[in-house]
């Protein structure tokens, strides 16, 4: 095809995937569709009190945040097993993304705050498309910008936050230092608060244990199969796959003043 004949804005490619969590450790197949239908009533009434079936939007786009990254069914199936101490709680995401996340949270009862940088704007569309794809009441999400390492009027007025979220977060080790000034600062705003991390390791050599001290963090790491998350395939999808995906709990360290 000549250069003249090309259309002159090319589309990106939207794909919708299927995530099911259940506490069956069974993989289960959940086929990708086009459909950018709203759940049905007979796949919301298959999935109350024992399984979680979400619809994600996904943008092949050149921003990261339009896809979801394979830490996210990881730190989903962990939010979904601990899904009782979400009820009625506030959560606050960071580098939200798509937003699927925040969906699992909405679903297990918290009421839900989506972040990202106002940089990477066309994240903010997709995680609001998302929240209603999956009949998310608006009165349970907002979406907020937040850039790592600024402390902005919308950090500073916010009321409780009792889980901050975050799924492939610490990818750029540039950001790591901004990543935790953040999450302290909500922390010690928060004491009682924790900080539910999913970590993808690419390279054996960053480390951020000088950061935690300085900051007044602890971490605990969270053996995958604790939570069934030691498989290929998690929430039907083969994202994780060989990848060396981490679980980490991060709380602020109160000191005596
Ligand atoms: C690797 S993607 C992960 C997206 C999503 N959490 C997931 O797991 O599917 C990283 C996310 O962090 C956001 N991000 C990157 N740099 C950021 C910054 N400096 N401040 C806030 N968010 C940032 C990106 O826009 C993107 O949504």
């Amino acid at each position: 095809m000549s250069i003249e004949k090309l259309p002159a804005v090319i589309p990106f490619e939207e794909t919708i995937k299927n995530f099911h969590f259940t506490d069956e450790t069974d993989i289960i197949d959940v086929s990708c569709s086009s459909s950018d239908s709203l759940l049905s009533e007979s796949d919301q009434h298959a999935c109350n009190n024992n399984c979680l079936l979400i619809k994600i939007k996904e943008v092949l786009h050149t921003s990261f945040g339009m896809y979801v990254w394979p830490c996210a069914p990881v730190l989903g199936k962990y939010i979904w097993n601990n899904r009782n101490r979400l009820k009625d709680k506030t959560t606050l995401e960071l580098g939200s993304g798509t937003g699927i996340i925040s969906v699992v949270a909405a679903k297990c009862g918290a009421h839900t705050i989506l972040t990202d940088s106002k940089k990477y704007g066309s994240v903010f569309k997709i995680a609001e498309e998302n929240m209603k794809l999956n009949n998310v009441d608006c009165k349970n999400f907002e979406i907020q910008e937040l850039t790592w390492g600024y402390i902005t009027p919308f950090m500073i007025k916010n009321g409780q936050i009792d889980f901050i979220l975050g799924s492939d977060v610490f990818y750029c080790p540039k950001d790591f230092e901004d990543i935790i000034v953040t999450v302290s600062y909500l922390l010690k705003k928060n004491p009682e608060a924790e900080f539910w991390c999913a970590y993808e390791n690419r390279c054996s050599e960053w480390n951020i244990d000088h950061l935690l001290k300085t900051w007044d963090l602890s971490v605990k790491l969270i053996p995958l199969e604790d939570f069934g998350a030691d498989l290929f395939n998690i929430a039907g999808h083969d994202l994780p796959g060989l990848k060396t995906i981490n679980l980490f709990i991060f709380k602020y360290i109160l000191t005596e003043t």
